[in-house]
């Protein structure tokens, strides 16, 4: 009797440290939410490194430090001009930036809605907003693949 449960135990502690170093070797980056930091409105640089650039990579291409961890691929963002006959579609891109990207057609949660973000950043003053989204717009429209 003593022997059986002896034994048992010896397997459960087996069991235990396999789990341990499954752990160890299963390393996925995880991604953090912080709130979100203040910026100037007026760059759409210094917004972009500091809201986008996580998933969309400093370039644009879509390959940030957080990108691995997405279900989809955050969109590379060099790409959409060429993706609408060569014109980049800077109405679309705000409104992706004011109410999202839409479960529809990308069925992606990853992608942040940035309207209500913002509003919450510059106290509800939507000309700030409106400001942030077109500096973040022409910015991205300087990212443009040739
Ligand atoms: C947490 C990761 C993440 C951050 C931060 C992020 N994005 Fe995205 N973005 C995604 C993912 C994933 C997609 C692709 C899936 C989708 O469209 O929802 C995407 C898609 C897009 C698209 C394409 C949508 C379309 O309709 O094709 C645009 C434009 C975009 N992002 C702009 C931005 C801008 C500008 C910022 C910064 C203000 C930003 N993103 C920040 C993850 C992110």
């Amino acid at each position: 009797m003593l022997k059986k449960s002896m034994i048992l135990l010896a397997s459960l502690l087996v069991a235990t440290s396999l789990c341990l170093a499954q752990e160890k070797t299963n390393q996925q980056p995880v991604v953090k939410k912080t709130p979100i930091k203040q910026t100037s409105a007026a760059s759409g640089k210094e917004m972009y490194s500091q809201y986008c650039a996580p998933c969309h990579g400093t370039d644009g291409k879509g390959a940030g430090p957080a990108a691995s961890s997405m279900k989809v691929m955050p969109t590379d963002l060099t790409q959409l001009a060429r993706k609408h006959d060569g014109k980049y579609p800077a109405n679309s891109v705000a409104s992706v930036l004011k109410f999202g990207s839409g479960p529809a057609s990308h069925g992606s949660a990853d992608m942040p809605v940035w309207g209500p973000l913002f509003k919450s950043l510059d106290k509800y003053h939507e000309t700030v907003v409106q400001q942030r989204i077109s500096n973040l717009v022409s910015y991205i429209d300087s990212l443009q693949a040739k």
